[in-house]
């Protein structure tokens, strides 16, 4: 069992769930079967950032990029998704854990939609845990959307360029009102950012596993966890500035 500092947990935990598709090869079985075992690593993850008090967890379920993938394998997605949703909206609501979504949900399929905004209503009080699911993502879309809600205020003259701050900024990303992550995990090897929370990274701790999405379990949760703690998070800091040791 990994040791934690449960004082100083992460309040914001992102995750790029990668390597289903890898898992199900090497298991000779079809890359749908991996997501199929990549909704219980999503179930078990969700299960122990609520236990162990992380307040928000964003998982990177389906970018915008991944709609290119054959048909069959994005239906089964889709199909996956909502079948979730339905099993575990009362599990949410008894957890106290809130649902919400970023991304282009209305590019989703209708009946797909509808679940994700039953669910959201019906974990709407919840505030235990935000549950964010990036569904139809993309960081670049999320910031061309941004920027094309700050140019139409403009235009009713609704806001001034030297107004345009970093905070007013983040307010106008489909992520408003969360805070930025403090660790962002990536399964399967690969050091890559894949166009997620391009803005809200800038200073997140970056933490990536060989482990494939479907093996990754609460102990692997905790492992990066307890490496995350081992840092020292420093913001553009110098280290004596931190610790009140300013020379
Ligand atoms: C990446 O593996 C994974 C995805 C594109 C989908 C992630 C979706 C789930 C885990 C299931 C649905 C989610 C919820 C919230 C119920 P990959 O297929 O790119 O793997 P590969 O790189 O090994 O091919």
């Amino acid at each position: 069992m990994e040791d934690i500092d449960k004082e100083k947990l992460p309040h914001h935990i992102a995750i790029i769930m990668d390597g289903n598709g890898r898992w199900a090869k090497k298991k000779l079985l079809n890359r749908i079967s991996g997501h199929v075992k990549g909704v219980n690593a999503v179930r078990e993850v969700i299960t122990a950032c609520r236990e162990l008090g992380i307040k928000v967890l964003t998982l990177y379920a389906f970018s915008i990029e991944n709609w290119k993938r054959p048909a069959e394998e994005v239906d089964a997605l889709m199909g996956l998704l909502k079948e979730y949703l339905q099993k575990e909206c009362e599990e949410m609501v008894q957890n106290n854990i809130r649902l919400n979504v970023i991304g282009r949900i209305e590019d989703l399929p209708p009946d797909v939609q509808t679940t994700l905004r039953e669910t959201m209503e019906k974990t709407r009080q919840d505030d235990g845990m935000i549950l964010n699911l990036a569904l139809s993502y993309g960081g670049r879309s999320e910031i061309l959307h941004a920027v094309q809600g700050i140019l139409a205020d403009f235009q009713r003259g609704k806001v001034k360029p030297e107004e345009i701050t970093v905070q007013r900024f983040s307010q106008c990303l489909w992520t408003r009102g969360i805070p930025d992550p403090d660790l962002l995990i990536r399964t399967s090897g690969e050091f890559r950012i894949s166009n997620f929370l391009l803005w809200q990274i800038a200073y997140t701790e970056l933490y990536v596993t060989d482990t494939l999405w479907p093996d990754f379990d609460r102990q692997e949760l905790l492992k990066a966890i307890a490496d995350y703690q081992s840092r020292e998070r420093r913001f553009g800091l110098t280290s004596e500035q931190l610790n009140g040791r300013e020379e």
